[in-house]
């Protein structure tokens, strides 16, 4: 069975990309595929802003990725782009991190105007780490998503639909496995050194 990884790049404790990232989770989990979630909190703040490859929190989301099928990135719009802290999320993975992976970009911004963000801003970074497929992301604005008294988060019937087609393609283009990444690994070294 496929593996996921979920990062958000939010350093909100009520994020509301973390809820389109949670919501496309579960829908994934609906379809018997395994989500690994990462977050900012996950981290030591000066490993990360210092690039502390040997951290090992960063270490285990390094294996966590080179061992996933794809990758659900979620991001608030900061200053027209996506936020600093994903972006010292994505700069301690390795080159070619994401060269098997689907990935799928999540967006929230407070209006559509800075609706391509993901596009000019973190597409470039996906492809610099060679990422296989990427999907057209799903981006929503602040009235698309609705945290109740509880802080529960919901998004509209139109976001939820954008979603569920979203998550319908990401799964449908992730390899349907029964050998772990591991094991594919070992075996491309014992060819390259044969
Ligand atoms: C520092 C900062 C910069 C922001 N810059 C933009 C922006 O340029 N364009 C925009 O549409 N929204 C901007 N916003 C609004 C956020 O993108 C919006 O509130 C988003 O839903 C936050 O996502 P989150 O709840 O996952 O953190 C900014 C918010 C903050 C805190």
């Amino acid at each position: 069975m496929a593996h996921v990884v979920s990062l958000s790049g939010s350093p909100s404790p009520t994020s509301r990309s973390q809820g389109l990232l949670n919501r496309s989770a579960a829908l994934l989990e609906a379809r018997g595929i395994q989500v690994q979630a990462f977050s900012l909190t996950d981290f030591d703040a000066e490993a990360l802003l210092f690039g502390r490859f040997d951290d090992p929190a960063i270490r285990a989301f390094q294996k966590a990725v080179a061992n996933a099928d794809g990758l659900l990135v979620a991001t608030p719009v900061y200053k027209a782009a996506y936020s600093g802290g994903l972006k010292a999320l994505l700069d301690v993975l390795p080159e070619r991190a994401l060269a098997r992976h689907v990935v799928l970009p999540l967006a929230t911004g407070g209006s559509a105007a800075h609706m391509l963000a993901v596009d000019y801003a973190l597409q470039p970074v996906l492809t610099a780490l060679k990422a296989h497929h990427i999907l057209g992301a799903v981006y929503a604005t602040e009235k698309d998503i609705h945290r109740d008294e509880h802080n529960v988060l919901s998004v509209t019937a139109e976001i939820d639909e954008r979603l569920l087609i979203a998550i319908e393609r990401f799964a449908s283009l992730l390899p349907h496995r029964s050998v772990q990444p591991s094991v594919y690994a070992s075996w491309g070294q014992a060819r390259i050194s044969s």
